[in-house]
């Protein structure tokens, strides 16, 4: 049932571009994205003025990833909030305000209260979920289900990357309602999310040198991750993913934030992960983070460094290059989270850990 492999988790790191193409199949009809279930009018998400999207875990950070999408698609402010967080303060919801609520089991109890919460209030509910009829979409006015299959490992992967792709859905239908692109736009996005499984395959053809380091790595008191724009979540879920399987201290920061705090951190050997934007996409930003990493190199930090393939700028700060395929700037989260979860996993198994069953975590936390 592992499919030859020695954790589930390692299978369902390999499932991922299934896991993408089956999210995807099915919501694109007639030039337009559909959602599985409506019960709300296409002038209902017509006259959305705010989205906020709520989440824990890795389910938050995949909403982190779609907020630079949804933003820049339908221009509407979008708010990502804990679950818990967002359940206990007082926040302006009305029946304008969509909150998608992401959960790969769909009975998370934080997220689930925080959909009570909106409803109460009037907001219209979308859920986000992989597990078809559970409680939260149960209790939402649409619902989007990523199709990445049943998810054993307690750590999220597959269902992280699904994740990403139903929230762009999430933002391309909001998009198509209010008119903020046109179809032909909307068909050229959609295609590019369908290029994706090909590309997170190509990722995963390569891991191997992920895996060799994995193991230099497993003595390493901590790990830094720093990313920018849309690196910055992918790196906040590589240090999740290390904490919760290695049990290592790690922690993900914005990269711009490196000189306002955490370069005090840096001293010889630590490890710093970093999270590079496509030198063609986003030139200054790449630029900022090429200097950040000789800042922290010439500290003595080792330098992880995650790039796409053929970025020479960044060669000479890399004590470590792993290359990722070339793929729109929004897209990069779906290559650039796989060397991480490969690493953690990879650190974990050195260090002797059950990578399905990290301790004290359950795959499902129905409690408050
Ligand atoms: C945690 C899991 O308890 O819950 C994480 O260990 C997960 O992997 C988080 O991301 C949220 O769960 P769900 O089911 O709401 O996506």
């Amino acid at each position: 049932e592992k499919g030859g492999h020695e954790y589930f988790m390692l299978k369902e790191i390999e499932e991922q571009p299934d896991a993408l193409a089956n999210t995807l199949r099915g919501h694109f009809v007639d030039g337009r994205i559909v959602l599985d279930e409506q019960r709300v009018s296409d002038q209902d998400l017509r006259d959305v003025d705010k989205v906020f999207v709520v989440a824990c875990g890795s389910a938050y950070h995949s909403g982190l990833v779609a907020k630079y999408a949804i933003e820049h698609w339908t221009r509407l402010p979008v708010e990502v909030e804990l679950a818990s967080e967002f359940r206990y303060r007082d926040p302006v919801l009305d029946r304008a305000t969509l909150v998608v609520a992401v959960s790969q089991s769909g009975e998370t109890a934080d997220t689930l209260e925080a959909i009570r919460h909106a409803r109460a209030q009037k907001a219209r509910v979308l859920a986000v979920c992989n597990t078809n009829g559970a409680q939260i979409p149960r209790e939402s006015d649409a619902v989007l289900y990523t199709h990445a299959g049943p998810e054993i490992g307690v750590a999220s992967t597959k269902a992280f990357l699904a994740q990403i792709a139903a929230n762009y859905l999430v933002g391309l239908a909001i998009a198509q309602a209010r008119g903020t692109k046109y179809a032909d736009e909307v068909a050229r996005e959609f295609a590019e999310l369908e290029a994706m499984p090909a590309a997170v395959k190509q990722v995963l053809s390569t891991v191997d040198t992920v895996r060799a380091l994995g193991r230099e790595l497993a003595d390493s008191k901590a790990v830094l991750f720093l990313g920018r724009h849309v690196g910055y979540p992918v790196a906040l879920e590589g240090a999740l993913k290390l904490k919760e399987l290695a049990y290592m201290h790690a922690e993900g920061f914005a990269a711009g934030e490196l000189k306002h705090g955490p370069i005090a951190l840096i001293e010889d050997g630590l490890p710093v992960v970093v999270v590079m934007p496509s030198p063609k996409g986003r030139a200054v930003l790449h630029a900022k983070l090429v200097s950040n990493i000789s800042e922290i190199q010439a500290r003595g930090a080792r330098t992880i460094v995650i790039a796409e393939e053929g970025d020479e700028t960044v060669r000479p700060f890399a004590d470590e290059l792993i290359e990722v395929p070339a793929v729109p700037t929004l897209l990069q989260p779906l290559v650039s989270t796989v060397p991480l979860q490969v690493l953690a996993a990879e650190i974990a198994r050195a260090r002797g850990y059950d990578v399905d069953k990290p301790r004290n975590l359950a795959k499902s936390v129905t409690v408050e």
